[in-house]
C-alpha cells in the first residue's frame, strides 16, 4: 500500500466529475495529496487529461478496492479524507468506518438527506469522540444555501427557513444514480418544531416564486435536502422546509415520471436487484461525463426567507459552476483542517465546521458567487 506520510489530504474518487475539480482546487492551496479510486487506469488518465494544472501538483495515485479495511490502510498516515463516492447511502460507510479506523477528518459531497441522518445517528457521537470532523455535504447542494440561511440567522429572533435550491446544468452520472436511489429508497423529510416530517411522496411538482425572473420554477422537495438535519439540533431553528430543482423545465417535469417509472419496476425486488436495477435505469439517463462547466450555462440560486415571531429576513446568492463550487468547497475545507482544528468535532455541516463567512469569502474570491443581497423586514 503506498505511503501517505507527506500526502494529507485523500480524494476518494478522484476520477469523477467533482473528484477532478477537488484535485485542481487542492493544487491551487499548495495542497499534497492523493488521488484514490477503484481503478489506477483511469485515475491517471482523468489527472492527467481533465485537471488543468495538474503537470504542477504534488500528488500521487492510488488504486484502493471499496472495503473497509483497505481503505483504513490507505488512509493512515493522512489526516483528511474528502470522499466523492456516492450515492452515500449506499457507499459511504465503508469510508466512514476506514475514517474512523485511521483517525481521519471525514468529508463528503451528498446531499441525501438519509446519509446525513445515518452520519448523525450512528458516527456522529465516535468521531467526537476521537476528536475528528463528520461533515457529510460541503457541496453546493447545500452549503450555499446553508450560508444564506445563516446570513438571515445573523438576526435573533428567526425561528423558520423556507429554502429554494435550484441549478443549471446536467447532473453527472454518480449525481443521476444518487437522484434515482435517494427517491426510490428513501423518504423524504422537513423540519417541523425540530422534528422530522414527511413530505407527501404523490404531491408531485411544486410551484415557486423565486428571485430573478417572473416565470414559477417547477421544484421537488429533492429528497429532503440536507438542512433539516444540520438544524435539527439548532437552538435558533425550529421549522426548516427545503424544495428545488433545475432551472430546466422540461427536465423538471420529466423527473418524476422518470422516478415514478422506476420505483415502480424495482419495488418488489431484494435490495441488492433494487440497486442494480436502479444503476441500469440511471445509466439510461445519464452514461456520460456533462462537459466542463461554463458560467453562462451553469447557473446557482439559493434563496432563503427567515421568518420568527415578528422578525422576517430574505437572502438570495447567485452563482454558477455548481461543481466548482463544491470542489472548491471541498478542498478548501482540507487547507483549513490542515492548519487549525474545525470550530466543530463529531457531526457538523461546513458552517458549523469551517464558519458561514469564511466559506462565502473563498466562494466569492474564486468569482463562484456573488455578494448575497439580504432584505430585512420582507
Ligand atoms: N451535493 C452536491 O452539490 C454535489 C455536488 C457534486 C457531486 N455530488 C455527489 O457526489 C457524488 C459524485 O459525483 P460526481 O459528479 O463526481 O460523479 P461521477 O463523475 O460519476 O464520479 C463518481 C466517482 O465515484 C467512483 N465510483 C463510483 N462507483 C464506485 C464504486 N462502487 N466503488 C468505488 N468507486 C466508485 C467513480 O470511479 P470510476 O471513475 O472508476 O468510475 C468516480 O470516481 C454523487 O453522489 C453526487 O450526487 C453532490
Amino acid at each position: 500500500m503506498i505511503a501517505v506520510a507527506d500526502k494529507p489530504v485523500v480524494v476518494y474518487g478522484a476520477s469523477g466529475y467533482t473528484g477532478r475539480l477537488i484535485c485542481e482546487y487542492l493544487r491551487e492551496y499548495h495542497v499534497p495529496f492523493i488521488a484514490a479510486g477503484r481503478n489506477g487506469g483511469t485515475l491517471k488518465a482523468a489527472m492527467e487529461a481533465n485537471v488543468a494544472g495538474i503537470e504542477t501538483a504534488d500528488y500521487e495515485i492510488a488504486e484502493v478496492s471499496h472495503d473497509a479495511g483497505a481503505l483504513t490502510s490507505l488512509f493512515s498516515g493522512a489526516e483528511v479524507v474528502l470522499n466523492t463516492v456516492g450515492p452515500f447511502s449506499q457507499l459511504g460507510p465503508a469510508v466512514v468506518e476506514a475514517c474512523l479506523a485511521s483517525g481521519t477528518h471525514y468529508l463528503d459531497t451528498t446531499g441525501e438527506q438519509d446519509w446525513l441522518v445515518t452520519c448523525d445517528e450512528k458516527y456522529g457521537a465516535g468521531f467526537a469522540a476521537a476528536g475528528l470532523l463528520l461533515a457529510p455535504g460541503v457541496a453546493q447542494m447545500y452549503t450555499t444555501g446553508e450560508i444564506a440561511a445563516e446570513l438571515c440567522l445573523e438576526r435573533p429572533g428567526l425561528d423558520t427557513l423556507d429554502i429554494a435550491v435550484f441549478w443549471g446544468g446536467s447532473p453527472t452520472i454518480a449525481s443521476t444514480l444518487t437522484i434515482l436511489v435517494n427517491a426510490a429508497l428513501a423518504g423524504a423529510y422537513y423540519l417541523e418544531q425540530n422534528k422530522y416530517v414527511p413530505w407527501d411522496p404523490e404531491a408531485g411538482l411544486y410551484q415557486l416564486v423565486i428571485p430573478g425572473q417572473h416565470e414559477l420554477a417547477l421544484a421537488l422537495p429533492w429528497g429532503g435536502t440536507s438542512h433539516p438535519v444540520w438544524y435539527r439540533r439548532d437552538p435558533r431553528v425550529a421549522n426548516v422546509k427545503v424544495l428545488g430543482g433545475v432551472f430546466n423545465r422540461p427536465l423538471m417535469l420529466g423527473v418524476p415520471q422518470i422516478v415514478a417509472a422506476a420505483v415502480e419496476a424495482t419495488k418488489d425486488m431484494p435490495p441488492d436487484e433494487q440497486y442494480a436495477a436502479l444503476t441500469a435505469t440511471a445509466a439510461q439517463v445519464m452514461n456520460q461525463m456533462p462537459p466542463r462547466e461554463n458560467p453562462r450555462v451553469n447557473k446557482s440560486l439559493d434563496s432563503v426567507h427567515a421568518s420568527g415571531p415578528l422578525g422576517r429576513a430574505h437572502c438570495v446568492i447567485h452563482g454558477n459552476s455548481n461543481y466548482k463550487q463544491t470542489g472548491l468547497l471541498q478542498a478548501y475545507a482540507a487547507y483549513s483542517l490542515l492548519q487549525q482544528p474545525p470550530k466543530r468535532v463529531g457531526f457538523a455541516s461546513g458552517c458549523k465546521a469551517f464558519g458561514h463567512r469564511e466559506l462565502l469569502g473563498v466562494l466569492s474570491s474564486f468569482g463562484l458567487v456573488r455578494e448575497p443581497v439580504v432584505t430585512t423586514g420582507s
